[in-house]
C-alpha cells in the first residue's frame, strides 16, 4: 500500500516526521522513517545548544547525520531552529545586550550557511509569542525588541537565499490572540519587504483542551498574505491511560488537521513530532500524558494511522 508521504504527494503536499540522532541506530525505526515519510526535521540537533555550544565554536556532526539520512532516502529537511529562547546555551544569555544581535547574526550566518543546499526550509524564529500575543522575553527581544525577527530573517536569507524561511509557534493553530499576533507580525514583515515564506504551526494538540476553533480560516488568512503554511510538529496527546472516547477524539483531531490543510492550497505539508510513541517527547514534557503519535511503542501503526491515511 502507498505510504503517508505518497498519499500526501498525490495532493501536492509532504508528510514528514521529526527524528533524533539517538533513534537512528534503531533499524526498524529508521526503516519506517526512511520509507513512510518524505520529509524529516531534527528534533534537537540543529538547535543553538547543539550547533554553537560555545561562542564561535560550531558543531555540525549531529545535524549532518540527519541531512545525510534525508539525502540517502530522498527526503527534504526542515531546519529547526535558528533563534529560540529555549535550548539556548548559557553564554548567549550572559552576553551584554549590546552584543546579542551580532552573536545572533553570526549564528544564523554560520548554521544556515553550513546547511545551504541540504536544508529546504528553516524555522528561523521559534516561539516568539506569549499566549496573549505579546512578544516573549528572550535575550534577543531584550537586546533589540521585536526587530530581532526581521534581522534574523534577513540574515537567514543572506546565508541561504534558496531556503524557505518560516516563523514557527504553538497555539496558533486556530483563531485567537496568539495567532492574531502572528498574523499582524507577518503582515508587517511583508509590508517592510522582509524575506518571509511561511508560517509554521506546531500543532501540539491535546484531547482535553478541545480542537482549535477556526483552523481552516486561520490557515487561509496566512495564505492570503502570500505565505505558505505548514503543520510542523503535529501530535495529539492524551491523559494516560487513554480510553476509547479519548482515542476517538484524538483520531478526529488528526483527521481535522489533515482536512484543514488539504482545504487550503498554500498548506504545503504536515510533519508529525516523531511518528511513534516509542520516541515521542510527550511523556517527558507532559507527565501522565502520551499515546500522542501514529505508531505504538512497538512500531506498529495504530488505528489513528489508518484514519490519517483515509483523510489524505
Ligand atoms: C523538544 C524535543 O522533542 C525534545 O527532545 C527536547 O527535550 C525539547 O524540545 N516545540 C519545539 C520543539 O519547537 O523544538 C520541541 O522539541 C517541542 C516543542
Amino acid at each position: 500500500q502507498s505510504t503517508l508521504h505518497e498519499l500526501a504527494s498525490a495532493q501536492g503536499r509532504f508528510f514528514g516526521s521529526a527524528t533524533d540522532n539517538s533513534e537512528l541506530p534503531d533499524a526498524a525505526y529508521a526503516a519506517l522513517l526512511g520509507t513512510e515519510f518524505g520529509q524529516i526535521t531534527p528534533a534537537n540537533s540543529m538547535k543553538w545548544d547543539a550547533t554553537e555550544p560555545q561562542q564561535g565554536v560550531f558543531t555540525f556532526g549531529q545535524g549532518d547525520a540527519i541531512t545525510d539520512f534525508a539525502q540517502a532516502h530522498g527526503q527534504s529537511v526542515r531546519g529547526h531552529t535558528l533563534v529560540w529562547h529555549s535550548q539556548l546555551p548559557g553564554w548567549v544569555a550572559a552576553l551584554p545586550p549590546a552584543q546579542v544581535e551580532a552573536a545572533m547574526k553570526n549564528h544564523i550566518t554560520e548554521v544556515a550557511g553550513h546547511y545551504r543546499g541540504t536544508v529546504d526550509a528553516w524555522d528561523v524564529v521559534n516561539e516568539p509569542f506569549n499566549e496573549d500575543g505579546t512578544f516573549r522575553t528572550s535575550p534577543f527581544h531584550t537586546a533589540t525588541g521585536s526587530d530581532y525577527i526581521a534581522t534574523a530573517l534577513r540574515a537567514a536569507h543572506a546565508a541561504d537565499p534558496d531556503a524557505e524561511l518560516y516563523l514557527n509557534d504553538y497555539n496558533i493553530d486556530g483563531l485567537g490572540a496568539k495567532s492574531d499576533a502572528m498574523y499582524r507580525l507577518a503582515s508587517e514583515l511583508i509590508a517592510d519587504g522582509v524575506p518571509l515564506d511561511g508560517i509554521g504551526i506546531q500543532g501540539h494538540l491535546a484531547v482535553q483542551y478541545g480542537f482549535p476553533g477556526g483552523m481552516q480560516q486561520n490557515l487561509q488568512r496566512f495564505a492570503d498574505l502570500g505565505l505558505d503554511v505548514a503543520f510542523t510538529e503535529l501530535d495529539v496527546r492524551i491523559p494516560l491511560p487513554a480510553d476509547a472516547a479519548e482515542l476517538a477524539t484524538q483520531t478526529s483531531y488528526y483527521q481535522r488537521v489533515v482536512e484543514a490543510c488539504l482545504a487550503v492550497e498554500r498548506c504545503v505539508g504536515i510533519t508529525v513530532w516523531d511518528y511513534t510513541d516509542k520516541y515521542s517527547w510527550v511523556p517527558a514534557a507532559f507527565p501522565g500524558q502520551g499515546a500522542a503519535t501514529l505508531y505504538d511503542e512497538n512500531l506498529r501503526p495504530k488505528p489513528v494511522y489508518d484514519a490519517v491515511r483515509e483523510a489524505l
